[in-house]
């Protein structure tokens, strides 16, 4: 006898030969039509669960309700079930016991890797190298299809000015142009060349739109973005990712022009879906939809779901609103079925373009899971990653890169720290799996002694909890004192636990946190050969170490191989390359600060007070945007510039004057020096990283085209005006050599 399971299973077997054959929108129209409204929206309706011995548990909410909803095929996708084995049982309900057997979407946050950790993204940024990006990525998307999950929320492509929000750990930085190269990368990475392949997964570039902006940098906070700036600043990177072909755009719990993000029309429909034909699906953030009467938009749920809906957000994440209300408010006439019929085409076609439909189980392997979790090739690649994210950002005394014959000491709580380094949002790793800088000594066979110096934090380390750091025991004070009288050279490892920066961590001071900045003065008084080596998830505001400590190194957190990486650049067995995707501020009173300002009416020195400045700070940064250095010197030549029939061409040569080999990531600016709109004094429309061996000189050419020298009007339309221009070059924002140009006119 043909059992009920087995028959579902032969009928949409038989239902996938016939399919064979149709281009993916007309097996979507054909699923859509079978499907019942109540289908419909369970396309629409994720769920947040765990398997438990018993059957799926969502964590919040009606369990067996839920379970119910499976079997009716009322879900569309499932957050945070992980595992070959949960997400086989899973999909095994909705395949087998659902009336149509449409399979679920199984999301996760894989921000920067899942067992195998890479650095933290906007680390990986201080590493301008969009290969590396885009293998790290890959990497991630193969770890992760291996224990079955088959779409990311990431990449995060918020642009960001303001480094008290922790979330600037997860993203690509201050630059819009930087940005959306490296959305394009990180997207390449995850998607691969075949969506359909088992090692490649779905993006989500995040959050849409603008909430990289939320005030004062406080995490959830309400977001103002003018439009002009939201079309050059905040949306060049999400166009980027559709472009990319990414398959899912996620909403924000920021605010646009005074409306929900989530319940943005303007932002989902008018932009998203019309101007650029955005062809995969929205999802809400976390609750984000039910918020919208928390900011006090709607009144209640249904409303929230109805306006919803509407805006073009397609997929409810753990708001319950459109399983709750979208049937009725289809049914009274408020939502017309077309717009639920849009909204799960789009789910279903990401569904279709991933092959669901032909394997369910397709990342279902138990093998590949064993075999691919942390192997030796992800730690390669995660090491390679980690190196160039490093950047040098003082080496006044050259105690950099060490020798044989110093005498060294290593001091701090991070030095010892197997956890840390690993940084926020580390979905599928373990504790303690991260090489520290102590091991990363160890493996090279570098002898050493070391200190703890202080506690950084009180306790065990929770994700889900506030750190209760250390901000008043010396206990190991005068131990790494004594040490550090007695050696030549110090390496103190100081900065924020990997759980300081992420989201829900924003801060108000962005010292070193606890008495970190304590220890430091007290080794200096007895020893000033200090390499400090920064471990942060974000620009940190070092004033006092900017101006005594002789070197400085910003390590952000490294991943997996973090211990590693440090050793090899410390040693010199790499010469660090990485330049600042984000402006370091001398004080927190100067946020926001980026080096892509207007210039004020007010800019010049005055001897009176009536100019733009602060009366008790620089306006300047610590360290600009760009800036990184070397253990070798690179000279910059004379720039070169033409103007062509296709667009502006500039070169110059860079020759490598030191003593090591190594690479150097050259930067191109412009300035629209007049314009109808007000344009930032400098904007990077190019880069090119280049190695250049010891004494050798390479050409470097740059093109722009229209698509660099335009902006968008606060109404979106893309503009060229001709006229002056300043193209700069050089090896950061501030260090640029200029020359101004006239473009006459613009084909
Ligand atoms: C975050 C998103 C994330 C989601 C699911 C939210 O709180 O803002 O970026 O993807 O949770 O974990």
């Amino acid at each position: 006898m043909v059992s009920k399971i087995n028959l579902t299973y032969l009928l949409s077997a038989i239902c996938s030969i016939v399919m064979i054959g149709q281009s993916v929108d007309q097996k979507v129209a054909d699923l859509l039509s079978k499907m019942t409204l109540e289908e419909k929206i369970g396309q629409m309706n994720q769920y947040n669960g765990f398997w438990e011995v018993t059957g799926p548990a969502p964590k919040e909410g009606n369990a067996k309700e839920k379970y119910e909803h499976l079997k009716k095929g009322w879900v569309g996708s499932v957050l945070n079930v992980r595992g070959v084995d949960n997400v086989k049982r899973i999909q095994e309900i909705v395949v087998n016991e659902s009336r149509l057997g449409i399979p679920l979407l199984f999301g996760s946050d894989i921000i920067h890797g899942y067992k195998t950790l890479a650095p933290i993204p906007l680390a990986e940024s201080a590493s301008w190298d969009l290969k590396a990006i885009e293998n790290s990525a890959r990497i991630a998307a193969i770890e992760a299809s291996s224990t079955g999950v088959n779409w990311t929320f990431a990449p995060m492509v918020d642009i960001s000015r303001d480094p008290r929000w922790g979330r600037v750990m997860e993203g690509g930085g201050e630059d819009p142009f930087l940005g959306s190269a490296i959305a394009k990368a990180r997207v390449n990475g995850f998607q691969g060349n075949d969506l359909t392949a088992n090692n490649t997964i779905a993006a989500t570039a995040k959050h849409f739109a603008g909430y990289g902006f939320s005030e004062s940098g406080r995490e959830y906070n309400t977001t103002n973005v003018d439009d002009y700036t939201l079309y050059n600043v905040a949306l060049p990177p999400f166009k980027a990712a559709v472009e990319s072909n990414v398959q899912s755009i996620m909403n924000s719990f920021g605010l646009y022009n005074g409306v929900p993000a989530t319940g943005s029309k303007k932002l989902q429909r008018n932009i998203l879906k019309g101007d650029w034909n955005f062809k995969g699906f929205v999802i809400s953030d976390w609750a984000s939809i039910m918020e919208m009467t928390l900011h006090g938009h709607t009144t209640d749920l249904k409303e929230a779901a109805e306006k919803a809906a509407i805006a073009g957000c397609d997929m409810d994440m753990e708001s319950y609103a459109y399983i709750k209300h979208l049937k009725e408010l289809v049914q009274e006439g408020s939502i017309n079925e077309n717009t639920i019929d849009e909204a799960v085409s789009r789910i279903l076609k990401v569904k279709f373009n991933l092959g669901l439909f032909d394997d369910p189980y397709k990342y279902c392997n138990a093998d590949r899971e064993k075999d691919l979790l942390f192997n030796s090739k992800h730690q390669d690649a995660a090491l390679d990653i980690a190196k160039k994210s490093i950047v040098l950002l003082k080496n006044d005394t050259k105690l950099l890169p060490i020798s044989k014959q110093d005498r060294i000491a290593i001091i701090g709580d991070l030095a010892d720290d197997k956890t840390s380094p690993l940084g926020s949002w580390r979905i599928g790793s373990d504790d303690e799996t991260a090489i520290s800088v102590l091991e990363g000594f160890d493996k090279l066979g570098i002898p050493y002694q070391y200190e703890k110096g202080c506690t950084l934090i009180n306790g065990k380390t929770e994700f889900t909890q506030e750190l209760s750091i250390n901000t008043n025991n010396k206990t190991g004070f005068t131990e790494a004192i004594e040490l550090a009288k007695k050696v030549d050279k110090i390496i103190l490892v100081l900065g924020e636990h990997g759980f300081i920066s992420g989201e829900g961590r924003s801060r108000t001071d962005l010292g070193l946190p606890g008495v970190q900045q304590q220890l430091l003065e007290e080794i200096y008084k007895v020893n000033s050969n200090i390499i400090l080596v920064l471990m942060n998830g974000r620009p940190l505001t070092i004033p006092w170490a900017a101006k005594y400590i002789p070197t400085i190194l910003e390590t952000w957190q490294l991943g997996t191989q973090s211990g590693n990486a440090i050793a090899e650049v410390i040693t010199g067995k790499y010469n660090p390359s990485g330049k600042l995707p984000m402006t370091f501020p001398r004080s927190v009173g100067q946020i926001p600060i980026y080096y892509n300002q207007f210039s004020t009416g007010r800019q010049e020195k005055q001897p009176h007070v009536f100019w733009s400045h602060y009366i008790d700070e620089e306006n300047t940064p610590l360290y600009p945007f760009g800036y990184g250095l070397s253990y070798t010197n690179f000279e910059y030549g004379k720039i070169n510039v033409s103007i062509t029939a296709d667009g502006i061409s500039a070169s110059l040569s860079i020759k490598n004057t030191g003593e090591f080999s190594g690479e150097e990531i050259v930067q191109l600016y412009i300035q629209d020096i007049k314009s109808s709109y007000v344009r930032p004094i400098k904007e990077l429309k190019g880069f090119e990283k280049i190695y250049l061996e010891k004494g050798e000189r390479k050409q470097v050419k740059f093109s722009l085209t229209k698509e660099h020298l335009g902006y968008y009007t606060p109404e979106g339309k893309y503009t060229c005006e001709a006229g002056e221009f300043n193209i700069m070059i050089g090896p950061n924002s501030r260090e640029l050599s200029t020359v101004k140009i006239n473009i006459a006119n613009f084909n």
